[in-house]
């Protein structure tokens, strides 16, 4: 069966090939090249290695291949995206299950760097993460209070009709150690961020 393109992102084409996925960094042609190949080799092992030690602590899809080509094979997540469908789906369950998943993320402190709706997949009642490309290790409030508020941001502008009472929800089941000083520093960047669209 051939390779059938289902994405072309900024920094990664995928193909769905006989079932599984196959997530390939792209060469950036204003990067000096070798300095290119080293970082999307360095970014493609560290995701790999993520989802790894992911694999059972929250739904992520297996990695059945990722080798020195900047490329990675995982499983094919066959279900629904949330960016698309999040409004149509049980969404306050849904929510529960994405704060859920990020407490135990960053219990292994790992910060995801992406948390957005397109990067959840809801199959079989699980929501998937996937896309760890710019995740890494950090034991810190501040990392860990980023990683929530981008997907408070990411939530505002793609589901505004229910924004508010999801990120109410995932702020009321986020349980990771330290998460009331957590809590606490993603008011701190609210107000400095306020601060910055006024002056
Ligand atoms: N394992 C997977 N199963 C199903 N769909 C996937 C999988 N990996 C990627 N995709 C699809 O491809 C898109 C882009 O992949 P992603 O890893 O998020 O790369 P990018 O860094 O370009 O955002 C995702 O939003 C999703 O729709
Ligand atoms: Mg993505």
């Amino acid at each position: 069966m051939s390779n059938q393109k289902i994405q072309q992102g900024a920094e990664a084409i995928i193909y769905l090939k006989n079932n599984e996925i196959i997530k390939d960094r792209i060469k950036k042609s204003y990067r000096i090249s070798i300095l290119d190949e080293k970082l999307r080799k360095s970014r493609t092992k560290s995701e790999a290695k993520i989802i790894n030690k992911l694999q059972n602590i929250i739904p992520v899809p297996k990695i059945i291949k990722s080798d020195e080509k900047q490329e990675i094979v995982m499983e094919y997540i066959n279900g629904e995206k949330l960016s698309e469908n999040l409004e149509q789906l049980e969404y306050k369950q849904i929510c529960k299950q994405i704060a859920n998943n990020i407490t135990k993320i960053h219990n292994q402190n790992i910060i995801h760097g992406d948390l957005t709706t397109s990067n959840m997949i809801l199959k079989d009642n699980k929501i998937y993460f996937i896309d760890f490309g710019l995740a890494f290790h950090s034991q810190k409030i501040e990392d860990k209070a980023v990683d929530l508020h981008l997907l408070q941001q990411a939530l505002e502008a793609k589901h505004f009709t229910i924004w508010q009472e999801c990120w109410k929800i995932i702020l009321d089941d986020y349980r990771a150690d330290k998460y009331k000083e957590i809590l606490q520093r993603i008011k701190a960047i609210e107000s400095r961020g306020r601060y910055k669209d006024k002056y």
